[in-house]
């Protein structure tokens, strides 16, 4: 089936380039381009980019697109990659099945998310975050990815999983290469062969958790899990490891990043900062408004499992689909004038959790742990000022947008 008329090569400015520093620093212009000439478009690469929230939300949430991430890292890398572990691993998780695999593997966590469970957890959180700030409150100064951002989700995480406090160092210093496989640029060997030791190493101490929670039991995700892989039809023992691996690695650097693009967001636009310091009970809207701002998840895949039309366009089965959330948040169909933060802004649905069946299972978590964070920042550090604002360190990654680093100063 063909499809409607497709340029066979993009424009010059439209080109996709999604390492390219300049990209990097400020991806929104390229996204308005796209989205104006050419929302559904086929790369040379031969995958598809759509940038308009409504097409984004439908490939979301129709039945006809699902995943296939093996056929996916087929396509990407021009060669059979799963027996790479670390591609082998992310294979067994539930972000990358269709259902009943995806319904079962999810079904067995989603308890331990609901709005209830979450809620529960704000007095924890919030003592975490002052304990983050009690750290660095006499210094004046602190980067804000290493000293805040990262270390709030990786100990909410860890709390979540069960894994004891003396075992947490690691995880609190590392961060989460694994994340590069996400991207839409195939990974050098280098790059494949440091996230197979990762995930290799990751997976010796997964094991030795369940192992640990098999004899003390406890109240935690990991016990959850080891339990139906002891109940024998509803996990495998690969699924119980990878599965454990992905909340560990979904549960933080998303978070970390929130809080670090967000509060750059708030810190280059002084009036918005402003504002939540003279009204903080409009910090959960705010924390909408940096989702939709400034995603740190900028993309999500798709396979079309039938021919499908999107946009007036037709796409034929068995395609990739890049869904560029980032884009689809600034869509003007959507939101008026998007490129404006504005911390008060209603109806905002942001597209950075996804939607549909893999719509985030942490979303509710990341809000939270983020409403909180600005929260102690105001009350404790209001006169805090970001010196590298202007020209902020970006991490060199597109499907997980943030900064390496954010240094901060306050008296
Ligand atoms: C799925 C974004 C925080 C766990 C997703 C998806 C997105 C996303 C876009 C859907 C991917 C897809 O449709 O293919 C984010 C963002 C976060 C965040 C922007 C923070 C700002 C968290 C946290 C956790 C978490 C804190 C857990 C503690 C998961 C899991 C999935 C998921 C397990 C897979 C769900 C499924 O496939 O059914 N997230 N996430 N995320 N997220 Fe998050």
């Amino acid at each position: 089936m063909d499809t409607i008329a497709q340029p066979t090569a993009p424009a010059k400015d439209l080109e996709f380039n999604p390492l390219d520093p300049a990209f990097i620093a400020d991806p929104y212009p390229f996204y308005r381009r796209l989205r104006e000439a050419a929302p559904v478009m086929k790369t040379p690469q031969g995958f598809w980019l759509i940038t308009r929230y409504e097409d984004v939300a439908l490939s979301l949430r129709d039945r006809r697109f699902g995943k296939d991430f093996e056929g996916n890292m087929r396509r990407r890398y021009g060669t059979d990659r799963m027996n790479e572990p670390a591609v082998a691993s992310l294979a067994k998780t539930m972000l990358v099945q269709d259902p009943p695999d995806h319904t079962r593997l999810r079904g067995l966590v989603t308890k331990a998310f609901t709005a209830r469970r979450v809620a529960d957890m704000r007095p924890r959180i919030k003592e975490l975050v002052d304990e983050q700030l009690d750290r660095v409150a006499d210094k004046g100064e602190m980067d804000v990815m290493r000293d805040l951002a990262h270390r709030l989700p990786v100990i909410v995480i860890c709390d979540m999983l069960g894994i004891p406090e003396e075992h947490r160092a690691p995880f609190l210093a590392g961060s989460n290469v694994n994340g590069r496989i996400l991207e839409p640029v195939p990974m050098t060997r280098e790059e494949l062969d440091l996230a197979n030791r990762n995930t290799q190493m990751a997976g010796v101490y997964f094991n030795q958790l369940c192992e640990l929670r098999r004899r003390e039991p406890k109240d935690d995700l990991t016990t959850e899990l080891v339990k139906a892989e002891e109940a024998g039809d509803k996990l495998t023992a690969e699924e119980l490891q990878a599965n454990i691996g992905l909340l560990f690695g979904a549960g933080h650097e998303t978070t970390t990043n929130l809080i670090g693009n967000g509060l750059l967001a708030l810190h280059r636009n002084p009036d918005q900062w402003e504002r939540l310091k003279a009204d903080p009970s409009l910090i959960p809207n705010a924390v909408e408004e940096l989702l939709r701002y400034d995603s740190s998840v900028q993309i999500t895949g798709r396979v079309t499992h039938a021919e499908v039309e999107l946009g007036g366009v037709t796409i034929d089965a068995e395609q990739s689909i890049v869904a560029l959330l980032g884009a689809a948040n600034r869509d003007p169909a959507q939101y008026p004038d998007p490129d404006r933060l504005d911390v008060g802004r209603e109806h905002i649905r942001p597209m950075s959790f996804g939607g549909g069946i893999h719509h985030c299972l942490g979303a509710q978590l990341a809000r939270l742990e983020a409403e909180l964070v600005f929260t102690a920042l105001i009350d404790r550090m209001p006169n805090l000022t970001l010196p590298e604002k202007d020209n902020p360190a970006w991490r060199r990654s597109f499907t997980l947008r943030g900064l390496s680093k954010l240094p901060a100063v306050w008296h």
